[in-house]
């Protein structure tokens, strides 16, 4: 179905009520927003309307077997999504929400099955910006909300690449300029022991450990099994993604080497601003030295790569602690099968 995809500026901090309330109307009416959140772009539909999520796996072209995650606006909201609520669950949410954490709990019967594409569980969070709880609290229900990219593609992390993905396919962006952060939210499940990270986020399993004691990250086979959205390719732009140690000048030159010799356009990611313009047809993106900063920009700085008409993009990689586990999870993901 094609559709008429309006775009809303809004404050981020403050949004106009007009546009809150038009984009409450739609949801409530089966429609398709996408709105900020503190990590990237949402794709909403009132997540106790299966044939409006339904529209949301049609807009993305997502796989019917990755479950959604449903995002609410008051802590109460938990009891009306899951079964049970966890040990943890509630000092987990006091801690972290709103904010970039998402819990796997236990489902309720309420929740239609195409959300949890068939689980008997449900992950939920409650997100850190003013115009998304605003629409929730607007809509006065639940909201089933994947990144709103096309499946597949980088993380929408403005309203510009959201409608770069999916004009035409939804019904309005609500445009609040770049998130906050720049990757999506640490998505921990607690429904079994030990609580296991089933995607790096913002909120590092050290912050998670001091409020549960240990916590495993999820291993990759185990993963696929109890993450269905590892097992798709994510974050791929269309050029091939090539990840090199931080430092490694000489494979990197070796790389480009190699690449324009077959002719190949080259990108390349790195945080070392000396790394000027190399040769014909290498295109350098610096990278902030922070990595708060890095992620923040890095699926910005993918897309651009992508829109300039890159074959390759060659990436150094970056340190594993703080938010930085979540950065290289991305882009082994990006590299993944090319
Ligand atoms: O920051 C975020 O989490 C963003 C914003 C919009 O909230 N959302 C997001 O959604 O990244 P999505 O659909 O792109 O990624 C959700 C991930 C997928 O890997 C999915 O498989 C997993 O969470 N997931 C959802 N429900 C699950 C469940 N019941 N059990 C296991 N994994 C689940
Ligand atoms: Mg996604």
């Amino acid at each position: 179905m094609r559709r008429q995809t309006s775009v809303v500026k809004v404050d981020p901090s403050n949004p106009e009520r007009e546009a809150i309330a038009r984009a409450a109307e739609i949801i409530k009416a089966g429609g398709l927003v996408a709105f900020p959140t503190e990590t990237v772009y949402g794709l909403g539909a009132d997540a106790l309307n299966p044939e409006a999520v339904k529209g949301i796996f049609v807009a993305k072209g997502r796989p019917l077997d990755n479950p959604i995650i449903v995002h609410v606006a008051e802590l109460e909201h938990l009891g009306i999504l899951a079964d049970s609520i966890m040990a943890g669950a509630v000092a987990l949410a006091e801690r972290f929400w709103p904010g970039p954490l998402t819990l796997i709990l236990k489902k309720s019967a309420g929740i239609p099955d195409n959300v949890t594409a068939g689980r008997e569980t449900v992950a939920v969070r409650m997100p850190r910006n003013n115009v998304a709880l605003a629409l929730i609290r607007a809509c006065g229900v639940p909201i089933a909300a994947p990144s709103a990219n096309l499946s597949g593609r980088p993380s929408g992390t403005t309203g510009a690449h959201v409608f770069q993905d999916l004009a035409g396919k939804i019904d309005l962006v609500l445009d609040a300029g770049p998130v906050e952060i720049g990757v999506e939210s640490t998505v921990l499940d607690i429904s079994t022991r030990p609580p296991t990270i089933l995607r790096p986020g913002a909120v590092t399993a050290e912050e998670l450990e001091g409020i549960l004691g240990q916590v495993v990250l999820g291993k990759q086979g185990e993963l696929l099994r109890r993450s269905p959205g590892t097992r798709y390719r994510h974050y791929s732009p269309k050029a091939r993604v090539t990840l090199v140690k931080e430092k490694d000048r000489e494979t990197v030159d070796r790389l480009v080497e190699k690449c324009r010799n077959r002719g190949r356009r080259v990108g390349i990611i790195t945080r070392r601003p000396d790394f000027r313009q190399s040769s014909e047809g290498v295109i350098v993106k610096v990278m902030p030295r922070e990595l708060g900063e890095y992620a923040r920009h890095m699926f910005a700085v993918i897309r651009e790569l992508d829109g300039e008409g890159v074959d390759e993009i060659i990436v150094e990689e970056v340190e594993e602690r703080g938010i930085g586990t979540a950065i290289m999870d991305r882009l082994r993901k990006a590299a993944w099968g090319k």
